[in-house]
């Protein structure tokens, strides 16, 4: 069977989700400014996104974890392939995460991100798989929950494939 891609979630409800996380943001950081960290690649459309729909100042900054393969299987190392390039002392600092699985990256980079004194840290992903976890995390703000299956687009790939499609879909026809 050829590898299709089935709609999960539509451009239309993704951009909605993420202007009403921006709104939600923008309320709840009122007067302060908000540093977003994208984990990369997957985080990237969803962090410019997200970006333009937040208010109050803005700044970014990026950084690679990986913890996956190639492929849909967890390959279980952890490591910090690109770290940011500004220090996170005194800011307000929001994770930006495409999606939370295990929660074994998070729980490690959160760990990691704390040492470095922020003002503060808060989470955001745009969808979560709560079943799969297994490491525990606070999530601040969630897009989407949705059924454990693996999804790509809106940043999220399958073998650096799909990271392009505007919407959420499910890969078939493929073991
Ligand atoms: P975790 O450490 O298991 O929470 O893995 C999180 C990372 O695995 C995400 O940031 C994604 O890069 C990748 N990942 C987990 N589930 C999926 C999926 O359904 N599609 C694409 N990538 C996924
Ligand atoms: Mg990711």
């Amino acid at each position: 069977m050829a590898e299709t891609i089935k709609v999960m979630i539509s451009e239309e409800d993704v951009d909605a989700k993420i202007r009403e996380l921006g709104e939600r943001i923008s309320q709840d950081y009122q007067g302060k400014q908000v540093h977003l960290i994208c984990i990369l690649k997957g985080s990237v459309f969803f962090v410019c996104e997200l970006a333009k729909r937040i208010t109050v100042p803005v700044s970014m900054d990026f950084m690679s974890v990986s913890s996956y393969g190639d492929g849909t299987k967890s390959s279980g190392v952890v490591r910090i392939a690109k770290d940011l390039d500004e220090t996170l002392e005194g800011k307000n600092v929001i994770v930006v995460e495409d999606i939370i699985d295990s929660g074994r990256t998070l729980s490690y980079l959160l760990e990691v991100l704390e040492k470095r004194n922020p003002a503060s840290m808060s989470l955001c992903t745009l969808l979560d798989k709560p079943e799969r976890r297994t490491h525990e995390v606070k999530v601040d703000y969630i897009g989407f929950q949705i059924e454990d299956k693996f999804v790509v687009g809106y940043g999220l790939d399958y073998a650096q494939k799909y990271r392009n499609l505007p919407y959420i879909g499910v890969v078939e026809g493929v073991e």
